[in-house]
């Protein structure tokens, strides 16, 4: 029998646990129990964290965000050739809902790190043009770097080609012949391979190392983790993002 209010059913189902159907199913199966191993009954009182399924914690709850270190050649979307960036996340994640989207794009040929979050809000704010999030990338190029690089990247003049507005000011560091490390505040389609391409360089391959007060640090390539509540307050608060 179903419990009128079916509050642990739809939340199990909202975490991708199944339909309703299929989330009454794990309910009734008895598979469903506190942290002490009692079970737990549809219509029960319950947290996020007290509630087990099959022995196991609950997937993280809404408004989480994950930090993956995506490789080359995978897809930021839904829909796409595969592989997508939801092939790296357990099948669970792709049936939430909210849905768990990317906080922006990175090209199938770009790596690193890749922000994922079911809090729209948030996904805007970050992504907004006016918020002005740093985000971090170490560039290999096909010449030696010219070094007037940095001055041109900084200078707030540069054009992209088909573009009638020049670039915000980004900072780049030579780091040695052919690799630059590039920080940008806006996110334009192909930003960092086009600002190369605009000062006669290729980039051959491109990682993203930092977003906002993030980075990846150990993350092997391929491999993901929730942020925590305290990492995710940072970006809430945007107190490392520059500008308005
Ligand atoms: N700039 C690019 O050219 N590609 C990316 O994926 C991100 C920034």
């Amino acid at each position: 029998m179903i419990s009128l209010d079916m509050a642990l059913i739809k939340y199990l189902a909202s975490l991708g646990y199944g339909t309703r159907r299929e989330a009454t199913a794990i309910v009734s199966a008895r598979r469903v129990t506190r942290v002490d191993g009692t079970r737990l009954r549809d219509g029960d009182v319950f947290t996020h964290d007290d509630v087990r399924v099959d022995g196991e914690p609950l997937d993280p709850p809404a408004g989480c965000v994950i930090l993956l270190n995506k490789p080359v050649g995978y897809v930021c979307s839904t829909q796409d050739v595969p592989p997508l960036v939801y092939d790296l996340l357990p099948p669970r994640f792709t049936r939430r809902s909210p849905i768990i989207a990317p906080v922006g794009r990175l090209d199938r040929d770009t790596s690193g790190l890749l922000l994922l979050t079911d809090d729209g809000a948030l996904n805007h704010r970050l992504t907004s043009p006016r918020r002005h999030v740093p985000k971090t990338y170490r560039a290999l190029l096909a010449e030696d770097v010219d070094p007037g690089v940095p001055a041109s990247f900084a200078s707030g003049t540069l054009m992209l080609k088909g573009e009638p507005t020049p670039l915000l000011p980004a900072s780049a560091v030579i780091v040695s012949r052919r690799e630059v490390e590039i920080t940008v505040v806006e996110g334009r389609y192909h930003q960092v391979r086009r600002m190369f391409a605009a000062v006669g360089n290729h980039v051959q391959s491109l990682h993203r190392i930092a977003m906002g007060p993030h980075t990846l640090g150990s993350l092997p390539t391929g491999a993901w983790r929730v942020l925590t509540d305290e990492e995710r307050a940072l970006l809430a608060d945007g107190s490392s993002a520059q500008g308005g």
